[in-house]
């Protein structure tokens, strides 16, 4: 496994499938990299802590970062090239220009920018890397569609693939913060993900969410559209720790 931190050192081949993360990498993304695997010929993950997504210092500042763990499961992957930049490397001195794809509502109304940021970063990785394929977590089901409509409304030719989330045994979805909640915090975090999947059977899944999310106070919970398929999407902070979580309401995953 090659690992690169500059742009001039990254190559471009036919075949690639680009699996874009902030590194602390844990189940949810030993699932994207193996989806990559499965059909592409070579794979290139790119580590990168994007301050430009974080609406909030402390956030970014709190970001879990473990590069050796990282590359350890990136190579136990079959991942072939690992890009993994400083942040001067992405936003040098002069950068200036955003993409902003006008996201309202859920995450795009609760943190302000961040799909400024999230659409910016992986425009530049989509051009850096010339994928076929990039590849992202449901559980992050807006980005996904933030990111499909990127690529039909700027006319990018990459498929942006989505590969479903992944759960701990008591059903709280991996994500890089849940190592922030205490054992008492991680019990009330499990209403999320039950409130979700009891409301994604009612008639009115938003309202039946929202009353059993009743004690945790939830930012929103919406249904998001991803074209193929529709989620009931809810964020909920626990102490200090903010978490989002969503499931399938119809269509599929892919
Ligand atoms: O989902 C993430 O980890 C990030 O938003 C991404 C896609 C790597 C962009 O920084």
């Amino acid at each position: 496994m090659k690992v690169v931190r500059t742009m001039g050192e990254l190559e471009t081949a036919p075949g690639t499938g680009l699996v874009p993360t902030m590194g602390a990498l844990h189940e949810g993304h030993r699932a994207l990299f193996r989806a990559a695997r499965a059909e592409s010929e070579r794979v290139v993950a790119s580590l990168f802590v994007n301050p430009a997504q974080f609406d909030e210092q402390a956030d970014l500042e709190a970001y879990p970062r473990d590069e050796e763990h990282d590359l350890q499961l990136a190579r136990a992957e079959g991942v072939d090239v690992v890009f993994a930049p400083p942040p001067e490397e992405m936003y040098p001195a002069g950068f200036a220009t955003w993409v902003d794809p006008q996201e309202t509502g859920a995450e795009g109304t609760a943190r302000p920018g961040h799909f400024r940021g999230v659409a910016t970063v992986c425009l530049k990785l989509f051009n850096l890397v010339r994928p076929e394929r990039a590849y992202f977590g449901q559980k992050d089901g807006q980005q996904v569609a933030v990111l499909r409509r990127l690529v039909r409304d700027l006319n990018v030719p990459v498929e942006i693939r989505v590969v479903p989330t992944v759960r701990d045994p008591d059903g709280l979805a991996l994500s890089s913060r849940n190592g922030r909640l205490s054992a008492e915090e991680r019990q009330r975090a499990l209403g999320l993900p039950r409130a979700l999947a009891s409301a994604a059977r009612e008639p009115n899944p938003v309202a039946a969410a929202r009353a059993s999310l009743n004690g945790l106070d939830p930012d929103y919970v919406e249904v998001l559209d991803l074209g193929d398929a529709k989620l009931l999407a809810a964020a909920i902070r626990v102490g200090s720790t903010r978490l989002i979580d969503n499931v399938l309401l119809e269509g599929e995953i892919q």
